[in-house]
C-alpha cells in the first residue's frame, strides 16, 4: 500500500530524515521506533504532505490499479485519497463538544460543493444527516456517546487521545498514521488502547503504521518494525528480530 523509496528531509542544516525506506501492505500493522529526535513525525509529516520531501518517492497504492506519488501534494488531497493521521500532541477542539470532534473530520470528506453549502441544497442535507449518524455511529465505537455534548477538553486523556483517532476515522481512511497515539497514558489505558487499535483496523479494513515509545505496544502489535536513529534506518524486521538486533538494543532498547 505504501513504499518509500530513499526519502530525504533536510531542515537547512539539520538532516531529520537520510535515505529511509519502508514498504506497508495492505492490512498490516507497522511500527517506527527510535529516539526522540530521530526523524519519527517528520517520515509522517512527509507523507502526509506537511513538508515536501528534499528527495525521495512516496508512492501510495490504496487499490491494486490505483497508484499515486504523494511526495508534491498538499494535505488536503493526501487526506482525500485515504491518507490520515493523528499528531503526537493532542490537538481537538477543546472548547466544542465531543460530538463536534468527529464532525469536523466528517467535512474533508464532504462531497458537496460551498455552494449546495450555503443554499442548503436537498444533497447537501442528506450528506450533512449521514456525516451526523457516522459521528455517532463512531463515537459509540469509542466509548463516547454519552459525552457526546461534553467539552472535549473536560474528558479524561486516555478518552481525548481515542477522540482524536475517532475524528480521524470520520475522513475515511484507508492508512491511518498514529503519531506516539499511548503517550502520556497510564498501564490500564495502554491496554485499552491496543485493544481498540486492534478492533477498528478490523472494522475499518484499515492499514496502519504506528509511532510508539512503549516498547510493549509496540512488540504486541506490530508485524513489522522499522528503527531510525539520527534520520538513518538502522535495523527492520519483525519484533523478535528487532529485540534481538544489536545496532537496535545499543541504540535505543539498551538506554532504559
Ligand atoms: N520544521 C522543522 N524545522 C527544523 N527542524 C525540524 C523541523 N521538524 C523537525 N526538525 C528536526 O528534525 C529532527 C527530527 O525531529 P522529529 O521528526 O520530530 O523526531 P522524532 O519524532 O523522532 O522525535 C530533530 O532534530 C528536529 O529538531
Ligand atoms: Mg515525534
Amino acid at each position: 500500500m505504501l513504499k518509500i523509496e530513499d526519502l530525504h528531509m533536510r531542515f537547512g542544516g539539520v538532516v531529520a530524515c537520510n535515505g529511509f525506506n519502508a514498504e506497508i501492505e495492505t492490512g498490516q500493522i507497522v511500527g517506527l521506533i527510535g529516539p526522540n529526535g530521530a526523524g519519527k513525525t517528520t517520515i509522517f509529516n512527509v507523507i502526509t504532505g506537511v513538508y515536501k520531501p528534499t528527495a525521495g518517492q512516496i508512492l501510495y497504492s490504496p487499490a491494486a490499479n490505483e497508484h499515486h506519488q504523494l511526495s508534491g501534494l498538499g494535505p488536503d488531497k493526501i487526506a482525500k485519497l485515504g491518507v490520515c493521521r493523528t499528531f503526537q500532541n493532542i490537538r481537538l477542539f477543546g472548547e466544542l463538544s465531543v460530538l463536534e470532534n468527529v464532525f469536523i473530520g466528517n467535512h474533508l470528506r464532504v462531497k458537496s460543493d460551498v455552494f449546495s453549502t450555503v443554499f442548503r441544497l436537498p444533497h447537501y442535507l442528506v450528506e450533512e444527516k449521514r456525516m451526523y449518524e457516522k459521528s455517532l455511529y463512531l463515537l459509540e465505537k469509542i466509548g463516547l456517546q454519552d459525552s457526546r455534548d461534553e467539552k472535549a477538553s473536560s474528558l479524561p486523556y486516555g478518552m481525548q487521545r481515542r477522540l482524536e483517532i475517532a475524528r480521524a476515522l470520520a475522513t475515511d481512511p484507508k492508512l491511518l498514521l498514529l503519531d506516539e497515539p499511548a503517550a502520556g497514558m497510564n498501564p490500564q489505558e495502554t491496554m485499552e488502547l491496543i485493544q481498540f487499535i486492534r478492533e477498528i483496523k478490523q472494522e475499518f479494513d484499515l492499514t496502519i503504521f504506528l509511532i510508539e515509545h512503549h516498547m510493549d505496544v509496540i512488540m504486541e502489535i506490530s508485524e513489522k518494525i522499522y528503527v531510525l536513529d539520527h534520520g538513518l534506518l538502522i535495523a527492520e524486521g519483525d519484533p523478535s528480530e528487532i529485540q534481538q538486533n544489536e545496532r537496535v538494543v545499543e541504540a535505543y532498547l539498551g538506554v532504559g
